[in-house]
């Protein structure tokens, strides 16, 4: 990352998670995605939840067909600024200039890639989209699995793509264990499940079976852990922190509802183990292990 972090913290959680990402993508999958996106004469991706754009920071250092037009649909309006204001870098970093600001176009003399970054509901938005490639990373654990996977699939052509890597899967273990660990992550890990909240704790696996519920058919998949072990750069260690404070702020939430959940731990139980974990990182000792799968999809055939 830059010198200069971005200000806000969850567009600065995005940008320091973007090297962990790199290194945890399922490499094979990865490849077959690249594969798919750089064969033919033209692309067009539709990626849901693009935050500040670490996936077009991606697909711009591939050989990219000549014609390639990008669309991301956040809903965060703040991810919206964030990307736009670092498309000229993104651009810049992977030897294309700004040909022209309206519409967005992105050139390296040979290729041309039209942007477009906008603010909205990517699941309502994707439908009609007709997309090559659609993209969601770190995406699907906040909706019901089933029904987000049919409402992307209706973005993508028939017999298109569909990646989405980094889908959360059920562990996040900190090493070494804190005081009250197990308490703490068990209760993280159910506010996800808590009713009401659509998404959950488990969304990887959920996303394949909704697969296997469905028309469209598994290509290839498998597990993208992030490990982040004690030799921190700084945005790692920003990660960390801010994933402790994510954790303790989702458990003592849960607390503070009328009906408490499951989810509820104390909260001088929440301070104590994010006080400890925090110390962990200062020091330099803690390892982050969490795990995730990438899964692609192929769309059905016209019918
Ligand atoms: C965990 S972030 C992942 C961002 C990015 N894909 C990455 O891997 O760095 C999830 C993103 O989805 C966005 N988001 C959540 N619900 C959305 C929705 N219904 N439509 C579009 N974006 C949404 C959030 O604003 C956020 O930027």
């Amino acid at each position: 990352m830059s010198a200069d972090p971005p200000s806000d913290p969850k567009v600065r959680y995005l940008r320091a998670k973007e090297s962990v990402d790199d290194r945890a993508l399922h490499r094979p999958t990865l490849d077959r995605v690249r594969e798919a996106a750089t064969t033919g004469n033209s692309l067009r991706v539709f990626e849901a939840g693009p935050g500040a754009g670490a996936m077009l920071r991606r697909l711009l250092r591939w050989n990219l067909p000549a014609d390639v037009t990008y669309v991301g649909v956040d809903a965060d309006a703040r991810m919206v600024a964030a990307f736009r204001d670092r498309l000229p870098a993104l651009a810049r970093e992977a030897g294309y200039a700004l040909a022209a600001d309206d519409p967005i176009r992105l050139s390296d003399g040979s290729h041309t890639v039209e942007v477009t970054v906008e603010r909205g509901d990517a699941l309502g938005r994707a439908r009609g989209t007709d997309a090559d490639l659609l993209v969601a990373a770190a995406f699907l654990d906040l909706f019901d699995a089933e029904t987000a996977l049919s409402m992307l699939l209706d973005g993508v052509r028939p017999g298109g793509l569909a990646y989405f890597p980094i889908t959360f899967d059920g562990e996040t273990t900190f090493l070494p264990p804190g005081p009250h660990e197990e308490t703490v992550i068990d209760a993280y890990h159910a506010t996800m499940d808590a009713p009401g909240r659509s998404g959950g704790s488990r969304s990887g696996r959920a996303l394949l079976s909704a697969v296997g519920e469905s028309a469209a058919t598994l290509v290839t998949g498998g597990g993208s852990d992030w490990l982040v072990d004690a030799q921190y750069s700084d945005d790692e260690a920003y990660l960390c922190r801010h994933l402790v404070d994510l954790i303790e702020r989702a458990v003592t939430r849960a607390e503070s509802e009328d009906e408490p959940s499951a989810a509820q731990v104390p909260d001088a139980v929440a301070r104590e183990w994010a006080a400890d974990r925090h110390q962990a990182v200062e020091s330099g000792e803690l390892t982050l292990l969490t795990h995730q799968i990438d899964a692609l999809v192929r769309a059905p055939p016209e019918a």
